[in-house]
């Protein structure tokens, strides 16, 4: 707890982990040691950059097939469930996790499992985060978007700060050039649609026609996902993690 009345809890190591989900902590604190199999796809991105879509896009790709349903990255959200969860999904897995190269599991350099990583600008990511901590009660978030924005740039919260968390997972990418990655952006993602999507497939060794890339482009709309998860939502009865989903809602709340 804090003067902005935030609450989270803390890791003995000092990592923060969420309270507005059951976050796992014994997945968490023994992260390094959770098993990886050659077929899996870690989608590793710091909060709010566009995870749930991201998820959704590599699900239909490695199914072949778009289903509408309201199955989405939850299912392979590491931070929320056990280790025997996870040892009893299907493979190929599609894992998605926050966490810092160094608290990687450690098969990821055994060259096991295939990394999808995806940034976004930090001052949207700002303005989501700051939605999400107040959309969940849990986190007892006051004050206005300015109070927030001293914190995230702080890095006290989830995830820690945006900043190390990219520099820390560059410096990575360029000491193990041996471990499979595909870097996107949340921008070039929406702004190059069925490009960054075929680039995503041929990374994933799929091979989908123009026409499976527009339908999977229309079934993860922002729309669609809301309506297909009917999911969380605040206490003004609106979606926690489909929101506007645009590029530059900064503007709206940095002042000059
Ligand atoms: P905003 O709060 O700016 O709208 P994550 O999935 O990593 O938690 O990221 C959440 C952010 O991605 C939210 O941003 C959310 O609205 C946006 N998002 C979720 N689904 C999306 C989609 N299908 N298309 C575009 N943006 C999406």
């Amino acid at each position: 707890e804090d003067g902005c009345g935030m609450k989270m809890l803390r890791l003995p190591d000092g990592r923060f982990a969420g309270v507005g989900y059951k976050f796992e902590l014994d997945t968490l604190i023994n992260l390094t040691s959770l098993p990886l199999r050659d077929d899996d796809v870690l989608l590793c991105s710091y909060p709010k950059s566009g995870c749930h879509w991201l998820w959704q896009n590599i699900r239909f790709l490695l199914d072949d097939r778009v289903t509408l349903d309201a199955v989405d990255k939850e299912t392979g959200m590491v931070e929320i469930h056990s280790r025997e969860y996870f040892h009893g999904l299907p493979s190929p897995r599609i894992l998605n996790i926050h966490e810092r190269p160094e608290h990687m599991p450690a098969d990821l350099m055994k060259g096991k499992a295939k990394i999808v990583f995806v940034y976004r600008n930090p001052k949207d990511v700002a303005v989501s985060f700051f939605h999400h901590f107040k959309g969940f009660s849990a986190y007892c978030l006051e004050g206005n978007f300015s109070n927030f924005l001293k914190r995230f740039v702080q890095g006290l919260v989830i995830s820690g700060g945006i900043f190390d968390y990219l520099k820390e997972w560059e410096t990575f990418f360029k000491k193990n050039p041996h471990i499979p990655r595909i870097i996107l952006s949340y921008e070039n993602f929406k702004m190059n649609p069925i490009p960054e999507r075929r680039r995503l497939a041929s990374y994933l060794c799929t091979q989908p026609s123009d026409l499976f890339l527009q339908e999977i482009k229309d079934a993860t709309s922002l729309d669609v996902m809301r309506d297909l998860k009917g999911e969380v939502k605040n206490s003004a009865g609106q979606s926690v993690f489909y929101r506007k989903g645009k590029i530059g809602d900064w503007k709206n709340y940095f002042t000059v």
